[in-house]
């Protein structure tokens, strides 16, 4: 069941899509909370917690020691948030480091599982806090500044249920088209068409699989959106074809800041219809990015937000078939005014400069970290069709609302045909328009292991075409990390090798012993096919892509604790290696189980084992992971993209014999029309 709590006249961010009548949350003269429209024998959000908006708003409630609580989407540390604070505030952080509290999403949404079932929504845009036994640990408060948002309720039947509601109320995940499962190659620093041929020709020459590869901000000219530098990319229409020719799309990325510059069309037209977000005295608030002095396009704006859509179709046109949202927190690296006052600051410390201590040379520092300011979050305004709303109460639907925007006009240029489309910030209601990478972690083993434990909770939340930068987008990766970061996103929907200008070249080409990237990369392809029909099925049936293993044996006090493994679809159990140097690992089996280990893409060996704790061996090469009964793993023929993928014989792993079966969904790749258009094929064994 699902109740809608109406709290005051909330901004409406249509993150849900379900049309539920709210109760409204009433406030006496003497303070006290009602909701009257509750029937008496219902549960109710007020009873169930303690509610306050003396101090904006807070809910808190008590958590009882068999009380894990799960969600958050996009957010740092374990599957069970316990223990920590978060707060959703979408924020360009590259330092993922285990204190950072906000990541670039804000995704609302826990459920309490435990003593206690049930989940909640706080559909509320600006800044909220998730203190999850931090202050106390067995206090769970949720805070915000303010006190006009929507709670959802949602009791049910145990985790899996709940989220299913959720999912439900928040409408179908976005689905990619098919060759967006192929493997994706990054980097920051591809400079012209050449950098470009010789990734492709990296990849192909050595016969390791690709499908992508995603082209950065050096394409643009002078980091214009929508423009292609005309010196270093000459013939964008004509780069794309040849590499078509050869079985490879582009992802071009998209920036939210639009330069000015007098004569650029975008820039141009913005100011003419006032398409940018505004100063309080009606100028357009300046924000540096790339190229220096940047406009917000107003993304809240139906008018501003369709105007901008319209953009793509110029690289639409060039042969383009994806792409992808960065910056849209909105990442600001000065105002002008922080500028300004950063420059007043340093001129009161000048006379300091011969002889500074230790006070001025930390204020001389300080003077300068001016980048993503509250301060300047506050300096500007949407209008909202037609409402007037300071950014910062509405910060976390920007980037949700760039997607949207790309999204919209897709559905007009391309009615038939679906496109790829990831962005680096996101709220919920975003997961219908595109996927997202999680944005800039580093070549960190910790991070391979936050992105295995944030995969789960992304699911939750309904963003199924997700991923990390494989291999790490910071600092110099290493072969191993690489290649057992692969071997964990072989099996996410987004598999995109990405990294930081001026890091490592980590094109998988660049390492000895191609061999080993080899049979990785091409046992990603022999999966696609049960990939992608597993990720059908999750998005048409609002389910989880992957799950923790305490959703599915909550009585087993170890599967709930397990959060280096997942479920992966219907019969998979991920047990990637995340540990330096490591050989093996420990896995623990809640039901007796089939190890599959690929020595190779074409090679596995297959041992059942029994439930309980078990070290399994792991080379640095090999892919491990678990078959749980009555399942089928159908493996389709390796190949070296999407293109040629063959769907007319599998090679089935799982028990023969026992006339197990397989439900697999196929369609054209593009379809935008799944139930109409797919088909489902059995596969036997
Ligand atoms: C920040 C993004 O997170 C990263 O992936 C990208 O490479 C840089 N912006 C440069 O565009």
């Amino acid at each position: 069941m699902i109740q809608k709590y109406r709290f005051g006249t909330p901004i409406e961010t249509e993150a849900a899509v379900l049309d539920i009548t709210s109760i409204p949350v009433e406030r006496s003269a003497d303070g006290i909370l009602s909701a009257p429209d509750i029937v008496n024998d219902e549960a109710c959000l007020l009873t169930l917690a303690s509610v306050s908006l003396d101090k904006g708003f807070s809910l808190t409630l008590t958590l009882d020691d068999r009380d894990a609580v799960y969600g958050l989407g996009e957010a740092n540390r374990g599957i069970n948030k316990r223990g920590h604070l978060y707060i959703s505030h979408c924020n360009d952080d590259p330092n993922h480091t285990e204190e950072k509290v906000s990541l670039y999403g804000a995704h609302n949404f826990i459920m309490v599982i435990g003593a206690k079932c049930f989940g909640l929504f706080f559909d509320y845009p600006s800044d909220i806090c998730f203190d999850i036994g931090y202050t106390r640990q067995d206090t769970l408060t949720v805070r915000a500044d303010g006190t006009e948002l929507y709670v959802y309720l949602i009791t049910g039947d145990g985790a899996l249920d709940i989220v299913r509601q959720f999912r439900w109320l928040i409408g179908r995940s976005y689905i990619p088209p098919l060759w967006a499962f192929g493997y994706i190659q990054s980097r920051w620093g591809y400079k012209n068409e050449n950098d470009i041929r010789r990734v492709a020709a990296g990849y192909r020459s050595n016969h390791l699989p690709l499908d992508s590869i995603s082209m950065d901000i050096d394409y643009m000219e002078d980091y214009k959106d929508f423009t292609v530098d005309q010196e270093r990319f000459p013939d964008l229409s004509a780069l794309s074809a040849e590499m078509k020719e050869q079985g490879l799309h582009f992802i071009p990325i998209i920036d939210a800041g639009v330069k000015i510059e007098p004569g650029y069309d975008v820039y141009e037209e913005g100011v003419k219809n006032n398409y940018f977000c505004k100063r309080a005295d009606g100028t357009d608030f300046v924000a540096g990015v790339w190229p220096g002095k940047t406009h917000f396009p107003d993304m809240l704006n139906t008018k501003a937000r369709r105007w901008f859509g319209n953009y793509y179709k110029r690289l639409i046109d060039q042969g383009i078939e994806g792409f992808w949202n960065d910056m849209n927190e909105p990442a600001i690296f000065y105002s002008e005014e922080g500028l300004a006052e950063a420059f007043r600051r340093m001129e009161e410390l000048r006379e300091q400069k011969e002889n500074p201590d230790l006070n001025a040379f930390g204020a001389m520092c300080d003077a300068f970290c001016i980048s993503n300011l509250q301060e300047d979050y506050e300096r500007f305004y949407h209008n909202m069709d037609g409402k007037k709303i300071r950014h910062d109460k509405v910060h976390n639907l920007y980037g949700y609302n760039m997607t949207r925007a790309a999204s919209e006009s897709f559905d007009e240029i391309c009615p038939d045909r679906r496109l790829l489309l990831f962005s680096r910030s996101s709220y919920i209601g975003m997961h219908r328009y595109g996927g997202i990478w999680t944005g800039d972690n580093h070549s960190w083993w910790s991070h391979l292991l936050l992105n295995v434990k944030m995969m789960p909770s992304l699911s939750m939340c309904g963003f199924l075409y997700s991923g990390a930068d494989l291999g790490g987008f910071g600092s110099n990766t290493t072969r191993d990390l690489l290649l057992r970061w692969l071997a964990f996103g072989i099996f996410t929907p987004l598999m995109r090798n990405h990294s930081a200008l001026g890091t490592r070249e980590q094109e998988c080409y660049q390492f000895e012993g191609l061999e080993d990237f080899r049979n990785i990369l091409r046992l990603r392809y022999r999966l696609i096919p049960y990939l992608y029909s597993e990720y059908m099925k999750a998005a048409l049936n609002d389910e989880l892509l992957f799950t923790p293993l305490a959703f599915v044996w909550p009585q087993d006090a170890v599967a709930r604790e397990t959060e280096d493994q997942l479920l992966l679809g219907e019969g998979l159990m991920l047990t990637p290696v995340c540990q330096q140097n490591a050989t093996g690992r420990h896995v623990y089996l809640p039901e007796d189980m089939l190890f599959l280990l690929f020595t190779s893409s074409e090679e596995y060996t297959v041992t059942p084992m029994s439930a309980g704790h078990h070290y399994i061996s792991c080379g640095l090469a090999e892919v491990p992971v678990f078959l749980r009964p009555g399942h089928l793993l159908p493996l389709a023929p390796s190949c070296e993209c999407t293109a040629q993928l063959d769907y007319s014989s599998f090679e089935v792993l799982g028990e023969a014999g026992k006339g197990l079966t397989y439900s697999m969904y196929t369609d054209d790749g593009y379809t935008k029309h799944p139930e109409r258009d797919g088909r489902w094929i059995t596969i036997t064994k």
